[in-house]
């Protein structure tokens, strides 16, 4: 028998060279379901709100026919942004100079454009860009062919609404802002391995997790970690395992590239929303959410608990690898790949790093 091939990891520069970010923006950011806000940020007609994706200037906004819509926010006279932060209007109107979009993005008016001989007014339009509601989360993507969502996740949709039935009467108690310094795929490597856990986080061998049961399988562009639990009753918090099938479990959903939910027992949807500010920095939005957005201690304490133990342990392991990634002594280790995957084994890491590569290298 042949020795199997060794999988080494990525090469240090795909983390730290500035002109493979920018390439990321062009490319693959710019080609992937990025996570814009969600629904109940544009409840009613004319609600909006402006985002940034792949270095993009974007706002979503919800139609007349209840529509939610993303545009790039750009005006099609002379490149005024349109809208800034949050709110409402019946049209969007420049400041510039006041031509005026319906909320579809048609050109409705403008001073004094009737007086230009061939101005076709139904052929100017704000530029679209891909966007989709799934379970009330709005995700955009800038690549106008993209296959749709469910494609790339496939089932996700579905075991989402199972595992979280309420999902759709959910809305933001919290988001806790978490800023890390190093590159977003040494995060989300981080996120995607949990060979580094029983050393890293005390809570993880002991907690609700079976670590000998854990692992994370690739499920189109998705990558789902599940795990049988233990311990229920010693929650923090009390849960009604008769509720639903899936009241005491626990999975999480990893949505390629920058976007994660995650569930714990309870149906407590909780999410990650990674940002790429930089070459070497990223700023990690956990989400927290409640039916109706209504108080709840149990939900405010998961969060704190969750910002000291996890989050916390896990900003120190990222910033130290950013650094290491700098350091001219670094060649590239083998993945630890055991046939028989589970807690131990980085055959997540072999995939995402794929896609990594990808991402960069189809330029
Ligand atoms: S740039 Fe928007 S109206 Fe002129
Ligand atoms: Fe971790």
């Amino acid at each position: 028998m042949s020795n199997p091939v060794l999988v080494h990891s990525l090469e240090a520069n795909y983390y730290t060279d500035p002109q493979i970010f920018q390439a990321e923006q062009a490319g693959l950011l710019a080609r992937t379901w990025q996570y814009a806000g969600h629904v109940s940020q544009v409840e009613n007609m004319g609600d909006y709100f402006a985002f940034q994706i792949a270095g993009q200037n974007l706002f979503c906004i919800r139609g007349r026919d209840g529509e939610v819509r993303a545009f790039f926010n750009v005006c099609q006279h002379r490149a005024h942004e349109l809208v800034k932060g949050v709110g409402n209007c019946k049209v969007v109107v420049c400041p510039y100079h006041a031509w005026t979009y319906e909320l579809t993005g048609q050109l409705r008016s403008g001073p004094n454009i009737k007086a230009v001989e061939g101005f076709e007014r139904a052929e100017i339009c704000l530029t679209e860009a891909r966007a989709e509601v799934f379970n009330g989360f709005i995700f955009v993507n800038l690549d106008e062919n993209a296959r749709p969502m469910d494609d790339w996740f496939p089932g996700v949709r579905e075991e989402l609404r199972a595992f979280v039935p309420n999902i759709d009467e959910l809305k933001p108690l919290e988001w806790v802002e978490v800023p890390e310094r190093c590159n977003w795929k040494v995060s989300v490597e981080n996120y995607s391995e949990c060979y580094h856990c029983a050393i890293n986080h005390v809570t993880f061998a002991t907690g609700v997790v079976k670590p000998e049961t854990y692992d994370i399988q690739p499920q189109g562009y998705c990558l789902r970690h599940t795990t049988e639990c233990q311990n229920l009753d010693a929650m923090s918090y009390p849960i009604d395992l008769e509720a639903n099938e899936h009241a005491g479990d626990y999975s999480s959903w990893y949505l390629w590239p920058l976007f994660s939910f995650q569930v714990y027992p309870g149906n407590v949807l909780n999410t990650y929303h990674w940002r790429a500010t930089g070459p070497d920095t990223v700023t990690v939005w956990r989400g927290w959410y409640t039916v109706g957005g209504t108080e709840s201690d149990v939900i405010r304490t998961l969060a704190i608990q969750d910002r000291q133990t996890t989050v916390e342990e896990d900003i120190h392991l990222v910033e130290s690898v950013q650094r290491g990634l700098d350091n001219r002594g670094y060649r590239p280790g083998p993945l630890v790949l055991d046939p028989k995957c589970g807690v131990n084994s980085e055959h997540s890491i072999r995939v995402l790093q794929q896609w990594m590569r990808e991402g960069v290298d189809e330029i």
